[in-house]
């Protein structure tokens, strides 16, 4: 079978994160999320994550360059034979084109883009309640909170807030999406792969209509 790529596109706190894992888990894919894998770097205090960390406090994108080596390396791996789910990735149009350079030379393309939409206001919201575990779970203090406040259901671990959820870095979070990332909502709706998903509903309902369009692709 050919291998399936899946790009989830939509601004920050948006629930990329949450319903990647969730079809990444129901479609037998990998995951691959580039603010994962910088904060992954970051906490191996990777010369890479160390970089990182300098744009992503600031709510800046990490440099092109740096992070298509990342993904192309990422998704070079045997685990990904079978396609992915990317999260995050592409957010520029160089990024763009450098995936599709990638995926072709795997004999791919990019199979379906779901844009997740939420309203600017609803985003800092979301992103202020958000609590994380260390092995990248997602919370949020009132719309999807574990069992045991800051406490991860799983593990047990103490769940922390993320550097640049701050209200203030959140808001530069936006700007530089609506700049450099919103310009893919058209590249990828005059490619046939654009589908629009409605991201103010329940998280369950937002995992159906995902679901459905990744079938109809
Ligand atoms: P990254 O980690 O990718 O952050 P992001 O794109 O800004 O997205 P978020 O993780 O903040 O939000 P999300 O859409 O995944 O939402 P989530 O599911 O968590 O990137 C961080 C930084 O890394 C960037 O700023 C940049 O510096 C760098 N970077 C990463 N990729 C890069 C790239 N390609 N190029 C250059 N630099 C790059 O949900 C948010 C909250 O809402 C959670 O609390 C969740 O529980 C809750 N929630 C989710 N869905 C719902 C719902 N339906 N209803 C109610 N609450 C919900």
């Amino acid at each position: 079978m050919a291998p399936l790529y899946i790009v989830m596109l939509g601004p920050p706190g948006a629930g990329k994160g949450t319903q990647a894992k969730k079809l990444a888990q129901t479609l037998d894919l990998v995951h691959v999320s580039t603010g994962d894998l910088f904060r992954e770097h970051l906490k191996n205090e990777t010369e890479l994550g160390q970089l990182a960390q300098s744009y992503m406090n600031k709510g800046e994108l990490v440099p092109d360059d740096v992070t298509i080596k990342m993904v192309e390396e990422r998704l070079s791996r045997t685990d990904c034979e079978k396609g992915a789910v990317l999260d995050g990735f592409p957010r520029t149009p160089a990024q763009a084109e450098a995936l599709e350079a990638l995926l072709e030379k795997f004999d791919a393309g990019v199979k379906v883009v779901p844009y997740i939409k939420v309203p600017d206001e609803v985003l800092v919201e979301r992103l202020s309640g958000r609590w994380m575990s260390t092995s990248g779970r997602v919370y949020h203090a009132q719309h999807n909170p574990p069992k045991v406040k800051w406490i991860d259901d799983l593990d047990g671990s103490p769940l922390y807030q993320r550097e640049d959820d701050k209200p203030e870095t959140v808001r530069h979070r936006i700007e530089v999406y609506t700049e450099q990332t919103a310009p893919l909502i058209d590249h990828y709706r005059q490619k046939g792969l654009l589908v629009e998903v409605d991201g103010t509903q329940a998280i369950e309902a937002v995992t159906e209509d995902l679901m459905k369009a990744v079938e109809e692709a």
